[in-house]
Protein backbone atom coordinates (compact mmCIF):
# COMPACT_ATOMS: atom_id res chain seq x y z
CA UNK A 1 0.00 0.00 0.00
CA UNK A 2 1.18 3.50 -0.88
CA UNK A 3 0.50 6.58 1.42
CA UNK A 4 0.38 9.24 -1.19
CA UNK A 5 0.49 12.46 0.93
CA UNK A 6 2.18 12.87 4.14
CA UNK A 7 4.19 15.12 5.62
CA UNK A 8 7.62 13.77 6.64
CA UNK A 9 9.83 16.17 6.88
CA UNK A 10 7.82 18.31 9.26
CA UNK A 11 9.27 19.02 12.43
CA UNK A 12 6.74 16.34 14.52
CA UNK A 13 8.52 13.65 12.91
CA UNK A 14 12.12 14.96 13.52
CA UNK A 15 12.86 12.65 17.11
CA UNK A 16 11.15 9.27 15.55
CA UNK A 17 10.94 8.89 11.96
CA UNK A 18 12.70 5.68 11.66
CA UNK A 19 10.36 4.41 14.10
CA UNK A 20 7.72 5.88 11.68
CA UNK A 21 9.00 4.27 9.00
CA UNK A 22 8.97 1.13 10.35
CA UNK A 23 5.78 0.90 11.96
CA UNK A 24 4.44 1.77 7.97
CA UNK A 25 6.46 -1.08 6.62
CA UNK A 26 5.37 -3.58 9.50
CA UNK A 27 1.47 -2.73 8.03
CA UNK A 28 2.77 -3.45 4.32
CA UNK A 29 2.71 0.55 3.56
CA UNK A 30 6.52 -0.17 1.14
CA UNK A 31 6.14 3.34 -0.17
CA UNK A 32 5.32 7.32 0.58
CA UNK A 33 5.16 10.46 -0.88
CA UNK A 34 6.62 13.14 0.84
CA UNK A 35 4.50 16.51 0.59
CA UNK A 36 6.32 19.62 0.62
CA UNK A 37 4.15 22.83 1.21
CA UNK A 38 7.18 26.03 1.26
CA UNK A 39 10.74 25.93 -0.89
CA UNK A 40 12.52 25.01 1.96
CA UNK A 41 10.36 22.16 3.03
CA UNK A 42 10.61 21.59 -0.56
CA UNK A 43 14.69 20.94 -0.32
CA UNK A 44 14.43 18.71 2.81
CA UNK A 45 12.13 16.65 1.06
CA UNK A 46 14.43 15.91 -1.51
CA UNK A 47 17.29 15.57 0.81
CA UNK A 48 15.24 13.11 3.10
CA UNK A 49 13.67 11.26 0.08
CA UNK A 50 17.17 10.55 -0.73
CA UNK A 51 18.69 8.86 2.01
CA UNK A 52 15.20 6.04 1.80
CA UNK A 53 14.24 3.97 -1.22
CA UNK A 54 10.65 3.61 0.29
CA UNK A 55 10.18 8.23 0.08
CA UNK A 56 9.27 10.06 -2.78
CA UNK A 57 8.69 13.46 -2.74
CA UNK A 58 6.68 16.49 -4.24
CA UNK A 59 7.94 20.02 -4.40
CA UNK A 60 6.04 23.07 -4.79
CA UNK A 61 4.31 26.33 -2.55
CA UNK A 62 1.25 25.69 -0.64
CA UNK A 63 -1.71 28.13 -1.24
CA UNK A 64 -0.70 29.49 2.77
CA UNK A 65 2.68 30.49 1.20
CA UNK A 66 2.01 31.74 -1.61
CA UNK A 67 2.86 35.60 -0.33
CA UNK A 68 6.23 34.34 0.07
CA UNK A 69 6.69 33.34 -3.68
CA UNK A 70 9.67 35.89 -4.95
CA UNK A 71 11.44 35.68 -8.31
CA UNK A 72 13.82 33.05 -7.03
CA UNK A 73 11.12 30.45 -5.72
CA UNK A 74 11.03 29.20 -9.19
CA UNK A 75 14.28 29.25 -9.97
CA UNK A 76 14.93 26.80 -6.66
CA UNK A 77 12.08 24.83 -7.31
CA UNK A 78 13.93 23.77 -10.91
CA UNK A 79 16.64 23.02 -9.40
CA UNK A 80 15.28 20.67 -6.89
CA UNK A 81 13.42 18.90 -10.19
CA UNK A 82 16.12 18.76 -12.72
CA UNK A 83 18.81 17.74 -9.78
CA UNK A 84 16.52 14.72 -7.58
CA UNK A 85 14.74 11.88 -9.96
CA UNK A 86 13.08 11.59 -6.35
CA UNK A 87 10.40 14.81 -7.40
CA UNK A 88 7.57 12.95 -8.50
CA UNK A 89 4.77 15.80 -8.92
CA UNK A 90 4.37 19.30 -8.13
CA UNK A 91 2.39 20.01 -4.57
CA UNK A 92 1.04 20.67 -2.72
CA UNK A 93 -0.37 23.32 -4.40
CA UNK A 94 -3.75 24.76 -4.26
CA UNK A 95 -6.54 27.59 -2.72
CA UNK A 96 -7.16 27.96 0.90
CA UNK A 97 -10.24 30.55 1.32
CA UNK A 98 -11.05 29.14 4.75
CA UNK A 99 -7.69 30.59 6.44
CA UNK A 100 -6.61 33.10 3.54
CA UNK A 101 -3.01 32.76 4.86
CA UNK A 102 -2.77 35.00 1.79
CA UNK A 103 -4.38 37.42 0.02
CA UNK A 104 -6.60 35.41 -2.66
CA UNK A 105 -5.03 36.66 -6.47
CA UNK A 106 -2.18 35.91 -5.33
CA UNK A 107 -2.81 32.86 -4.20
CA UNK A 108 -4.56 32.46 -7.45
CA UNK A 109 -1.25 33.48 -9.62
CA UNK A 110 1.18 31.49 -7.36
CA UNK A 111 -1.51 28.31 -8.87
CA UNK A 112 -1.82 28.76 -11.58
CA UNK A 113 2.31 29.21 -12.57
CA UNK A 114 3.06 26.22 -10.29
CA UNK A 115 0.58 24.43 -12.90
CA UNK A 116 1.85 25.91 -15.93
CA UNK A 117 5.51 24.64 -14.22
CA UNK A 118 4.50 20.98 -13.91
CA UNK A 119 3.43 21.42 -17.20
CA UNK A 120 6.78 22.50 -18.50
CA UNK A 121 8.43 19.95 -16.41
CA UNK A 122 6.15 16.70 -17.07
CA UNK A 123 5.37 16.37 -13.73
CA UNK A 124 1.91 16.00 -12.14
CA UNK A 125 0.50 18.24 -9.82
CA UNK A 126 -1.32 17.51 -5.99
CA UNK A 127 -3.92 19.90 -5.43
CA UNK A 128 -4.94 21.16 -2.02
CA UNK A 129 -8.65 22.93 -2.03
CA UNK A 130 -10.21 24.47 0.40
CA UNK A 131 -13.79 26.37 -0.09
CA UNK A 132 -12.74 27.06 -3.37
CA UNK A 133 -13.60 24.65 -5.66
CA UNK A 134 -15.43 27.17 -7.97
CA UNK A 135 -11.83 28.65 -8.68
CA UNK A 136 -9.57 25.46 -8.42
CA UNK A 137 -11.99 24.62 -11.67
CA UNK A 138 -11.74 27.32 -13.87
CA UNK A 139 -7.55 27.15 -13.10
CA UNK A 140 -7.64 24.08 -14.21
CA UNK A 141 -9.99 24.69 -16.91
CA UNK A 142 -7.24 27.19 -18.55
CA UNK A 143 -4.43 25.49 -17.88
CA UNK A 144 -5.37 21.97 -18.49
CA UNK A 145 -2.84 19.95 -16.61
CA UNK A 146 -2.32 16.39 -17.72
CA UNK A 147 -2.44 15.00 -14.42
CA UNK A 148 -4.08 15.79 -10.85
CA UNK A 149 -4.90 14.64 -7.71
CA UNK A 150 -7.49 16.72 -5.30
CA UNK A 151 -6.15 15.96 -2.11
CA UNK A 152 -7.83 14.89 0.91
CA UNK A 153 -10.99 15.52 -0.50
CA UNK A 154 -13.98 16.64 1.77
CA UNK A 155 -16.17 18.21 -1.68
CA UNK A 156 -19.55 17.23 -2.52
CA UNK A 157 -20.44 14.63 -5.32
CA UNK A 158 -21.51 17.33 -7.81
CA UNK A 159 -18.53 19.80 -6.90
CA UNK A 160 -15.96 17.10 -7.93
CA UNK A 161 -17.62 15.17 -10.82
CA UNK A 162 -16.18 17.51 -13.29
CA UNK A 163 -12.51 16.47 -12.16
CA UNK A 164 -12.98 13.15 -12.88
CA UNK A 165 -14.82 13.16 -15.96
CA UNK A 166 -11.50 15.08 -16.95
CA UNK A 167 -9.89 12.08 -15.92
CA UNK A 168 -8.32 13.33 -12.47
CA UNK A 169 -7.88 11.59 -9.19
CA UNK A 170 -9.54 12.04 -5.78
CA UNK A 171 -7.12 11.67 -2.82
CA UNK A 172 -8.86 10.38 0.58
CA UNK A 173 -8.17 10.83 4.01
CA UNK A 174 -8.98 9.73 7.71
CA UNK A 175 -11.89 12.56 7.67
CA UNK A 176 -13.93 9.96 5.96
CA UNK A 177 -13.69 7.96 9.02
CA UNK A 178 -14.95 10.73 11.38
CA UNK A 179 -18.68 10.02 12.09
CA UNK A 180 -20.06 13.09 10.63
CA UNK A 181 -18.34 13.04 7.24
CA UNK A 182 -21.20 11.41 5.33
CA UNK A 183 -20.74 13.68 2.48
CA UNK A 184 -17.54 12.98 1.74
CA UNK A 185 -18.71 9.49 2.39
CA UNK A 186 -20.86 9.86 -0.20
CA UNK A 187 -18.60 11.16 -2.38
CA UNK A 188 -16.17 8.25 -2.06
CA UNK A 189 -19.33 5.89 -2.71
CA UNK A 190 -19.24 7.63 -5.71
CA UNK A 191 -15.90 7.94 -6.82
CA UNK A 192 -14.78 5.54 -9.31
CA UNK A 193 -12.12 3.07 -7.51
CA UNK A 194 -9.91 3.70 -10.70
CA UNK A 195 -9.55 7.45 -9.97
CA UNK A 196 -9.26 6.92 -5.79
CA UNK A 197 -6.09 7.40 -3.99
CA UNK A 198 -5.78 7.08 -0.14
CA UNK A 199 -3.35 9.10 2.09
CA UNK A 200 -3.02 9.76 5.57
CA UNK A 201 -2.30 13.50 5.07
CA UNK A 202 0.14 12.82 8.54
CA UNK A 203 0.91 14.33 11.31
CA UNK A 204 -2.65 15.79 10.54
CA UNK A 205 -6.20 14.20 10.48
CA UNK A 206 -5.83 10.81 12.44
CA UNK A 207 -8.37 8.36 11.77
CA UNK A 208 -10.46 7.12 13.84
CA UNK A 209 -9.49 5.48 16.25
CA UNK A 210 -5.98 7.54 16.67
CA UNK A 211 -8.10 10.64 16.27
CA UNK A 212 -6.45 13.51 17.52
CA UNK A 213 -2.84 12.28 17.72
CA UNK A 214 0.31 12.85 15.68
CA UNK A 215 -0.88 10.89 12.43
CA UNK A 216 1.93 8.98 10.51
CA UNK A 217 1.80 6.90 7.64
CA UNK A 218 0.79 3.29 9.02
CA UNK A 219 -2.95 4.51 9.76
CA UNK A 220 -3.43 5.03 6.06
CA UNK A 221 -4.35 1.36 6.52
CA UNK A 222 -7.72 3.10 8.04
CA UNK A 223 -8.68 4.48 5.79
CA UNK A 224 -8.60 1.65 3.23
CA UNK A 225 -10.37 0.21 5.53
CA UNK A 226 -12.99 2.87 5.24
CA UNK A 227 -13.17 2.67 1.79
CA UNK A 228 -13.36 -0.53 1.55
CA UNK A 229 -16.42 -0.53 3.64
CA UNK A 230 -17.96 2.29 2.37
CA UNK A 231 -17.74 0.39 -1.45
CA UNK A 232 -18.61 -2.97 -0.28
CA UNK A 233 -14.91 -4.23 -1.20
CA UNK A 234 -12.21 -6.16 0.11
CA UNK A 235 -9.58 -4.32 1.96
CA UNK A 236 -6.71 -6.13 -0.32
CA UNK A 237 -9.29 -5.24 -3.60
CA UNK A 238 -8.97 -1.47 -2.75
CA UNK A 239 -5.20 -1.39 -1.31
CA UNK A 240 -4.24 -2.92 -4.89
CA UNK A 241 -6.36 -0.83 -7.09
CA UNK A 242 -5.15 2.60 -5.14
CA UNK A 243 -1.78 0.95 -5.44
CA UNK A 244 -1.99 0.55 -8.71
CA UNK A 245 -3.31 4.16 -9.33
CA UNK A 246 -0.63 5.86 -7.14
CA UNK A 247 2.02 3.50 -8.84
CA UNK A 248 0.72 4.86 -12.63
CA UNK A 249 0.18 8.36 -11.10
CA UNK A 250 3.34 9.56 -9.56
CA UNK A 251 5.21 7.51 -12.07
CA UNK A 252 6.68 5.09 -9.68
CA UNK A 253 9.08 1.62 -10.65
NI1 LIG B 1 -1.04 18.07 3.05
Amino acid sequence: MIDTHCHLADSQFDADLPAVLARAKEKGIDTMIIIADSVAESERCVALAAGHSELFCTIGVHPHNAKEWTGDTERRLLALSTYSKKVKAIGEIGLDYHYDFSPRDIQRQVFMHQLRFAGCEGLPVVVHCREAIQDIRDSIADIKPKKLVLHCCTERFEDVKPLLDAGYFLSFTGIATFPKAADIRETIRQCPLEQLMIETDSPYLAPVPYRGKRNEPAYVVEVAECIAQIKGLSLEEVAATTTQNAVEFFGLD
